[in-house]
C-alpha cells in the first residue's frame, strides 16, 4: 500500500511537471493503480484481482488491524472484535467470487450498506480530507482478505460447494 501511495505521488509530481490538468491525472492514476475486473451477473467477480497467490494469515492480520481496513470496527470473528455483525461461518454461505465483489464494492449488491467500498474510488468524495484518488486497499490486500474469510467455516457444518467458482 505504502509503495502504491509513493508511486502515485511520483505520478502527481510528474504530471505537475509536464503541466497535465488534475482530471487527466486522476484518469492516469486510476489506470495505473486499479486493475480492471469483471462483474458476473451483478453478484460476483470470478477472477482474482492479482496473480500473486493470496495469504490468509496476512488477510487475518489486515482484518484485525483497526487502522488499516477497519473491518473489526463493524464486525467480529471467532473472539476478535467486540460488537458488530459476526462473520463466523461466512465461508459456508458466500463463495470467494461473491466475497470479492462484496469487498470491491458492497454497494453494488446493497446500495444502502454502511460498509465502505475497498477497491473502488467511485462514490468517494473528492472534496473529503482523506480522499487520495486511490482505493482503500490494494488488489493483493483484497485477495488476502478473501483467503482469510474463506477459512471461516462453522464447525461441523455440512460443506456446500461454493457457487460461481
Ligand atoms: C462501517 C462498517 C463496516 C466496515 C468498516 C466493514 N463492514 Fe463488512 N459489513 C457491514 C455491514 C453493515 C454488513 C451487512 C450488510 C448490510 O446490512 O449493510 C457487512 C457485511 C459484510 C460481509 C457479508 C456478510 C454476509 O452475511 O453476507 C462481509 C464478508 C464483510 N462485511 C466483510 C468485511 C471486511 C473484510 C471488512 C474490512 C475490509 C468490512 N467488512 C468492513 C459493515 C462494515
Amino acid at each position: 500500500m505504502r509503495v502504491r501511495v509513493r508511486a502515485q505521488r511520483l505520478l502527481v509530481m510528474a504530471c505537475l511537471f509536464v503541466g497535465v490538468g488534475a482530471d487527466a491525472w486522476q484518469v492516469a492514476a486510476q489506470q495505473t493503480m486499479m486493475l480492471s475486473y469483471e462483474i458476473i451477473d451483478g453478484e460476483r467477480i470470478n477472477d482474482p484481482l492479482t496473480d500473486t497467490p493470496p495469504d490468509a494469515e496476512r488477510g487475518r492480520a489486515l482484518f484485525a488491524d483497526i487502522n488499516e481496513a477497519g473491518c473489526l470496527s463493524c464486525h467480529r470473528v471467532s473472539g476478535m472484535g467486540g460488537m458488530g455483525r459476526a462473520l463466523d461461518g461466512i465461508a459456508d454461505r458466500v463463495s470467494p467470487a461473491a466475497l470479492r465483489l462484496w469487498l470491491v464494492n458492497p454497494k453494488i449488491r446493497q446500495p444502502q450498506t454502511s460498509m465502505p467500498a475497498y477497491y473502488e474510488i467511485a462514490g468517494q468524495d473528492p472534496q473529503a480530507e482523506d480522499f487520495t484518488g486511490e482505493p482503500r486497499l490494494s488488489a493483493q490486500q483484497i485477495e488476502d482478505l478473501i483467503a482469510f474469510l474463506t477459512t471461516l467455516k462453522s464447525e461441523g457444518a455440512v460443506q456446500t460447494p461454493p457457487q460461481g467458482q
